[in-house]
């Protein structure tokens, strides 16, 4: 495990990771997730605690390893997840590369849901989850002059990365294919493109942990070296 340096070029910079999926529960014994394996979010965390980030990582439940020399604030759900993000502001930079769940169910409460014998099926009510990468990038004085997020898409997927980094307004897009037979989601591997104000650039197909160390360096440029204070 990678422990935290404390003068790299990131040093006093403060970032924040989202990671993994949120459940969402429907009772006590029952909860909806996304597919997640919190691997991307995890070696991002790492990378940049490498380059001397103080990072915040906030993830839902995943069972990787815990990345080293950062601060790990464990949640289950979307909600937990926005109120965590929350208190972590101000960052200098925000990395969302969380699964969020997309919805909650509604009354979801402490009595396990029973067969009751008649074939009566439940029937599950749905509110949306709040957008806690929409909500980073809003502009204000508590936005990080760094919002990033991932799009995670089967069709169309820079089309969808693009228009999704405009209705989100943040500043770049990691848009990966995750359509099963990339075998993207679960493996060891992410093929990106980073979406940007600029256009859109592929990188080929490496390993996560690479991913991540090719992210930093970009956010080491941008934040740049040895600066200090935030752009806002
Ligand atoms: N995200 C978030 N909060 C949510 C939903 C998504 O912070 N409630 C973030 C994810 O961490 C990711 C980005 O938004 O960085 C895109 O997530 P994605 O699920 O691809 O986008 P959605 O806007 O939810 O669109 P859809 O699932 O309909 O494609
Ligand atoms: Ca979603």
């Amino acid at each position: 495990i990678a422990a935290r340096v404390t003068d790299g070029p990131l040093k006093g910079r403060r970032v924040l990771v989202t990671s993994g999926p949120t459940h969402e529960p429907i009772d006590p014994v029952r909860y909806i997730a996304n597919r997640s394996s919190g691997a991307q979010g995890t070696a991002i965390a790492e990378a940049l605690a490498v380059q001397g980030a103080d990072v915040v990582f906030v993830t839902g439940p995943a069972d990787t390893k815990r990345p080293g020399g950062v601060e790990v604030i464990e949640v289950q759900t979307a909600a937990e997840m926005a109120a965590a993000v929350d208190a972590a502001l101000p960052v200098d930079a925000a990395i969302c590369a969380a699964a969020v769940a997309d919805w909650h169910v509604v009354g979801a409460g402490n009595s396990k849901i029973k067969k009751d014998g008649s074939g009566k099926l439940p029937v599950l009510e749905f509110a949306e989850n709040p957008d806690i990468l929409a909500g980073l990038s809003r502009p204000g004085p508590r936005r990080p002059a760094l919002v990033v997020g991932f799009a995670a898409e089967t069709d169309d997927v820079i089309g969808h990365a693009t228009a999704k980094r405009e209705r989100k307004g943040c500043d770049w897009i990691l848009a990966n294919d995750v359509r099963p037979e990339t075998g993207v989601m679960g493996g060891g591997e992410n093929a990106v493109t980073l979406i940007s104000a600029a256009g859109a650039e592929e990188w080929p197909r490496m390993r996560k942990r690479e991913v991540a160390k090719k992210l930093v360096a970009r956010i080491v440029d941008e934040l740049g070296a040895g600066e200090t204070g935030r752009k806002d």
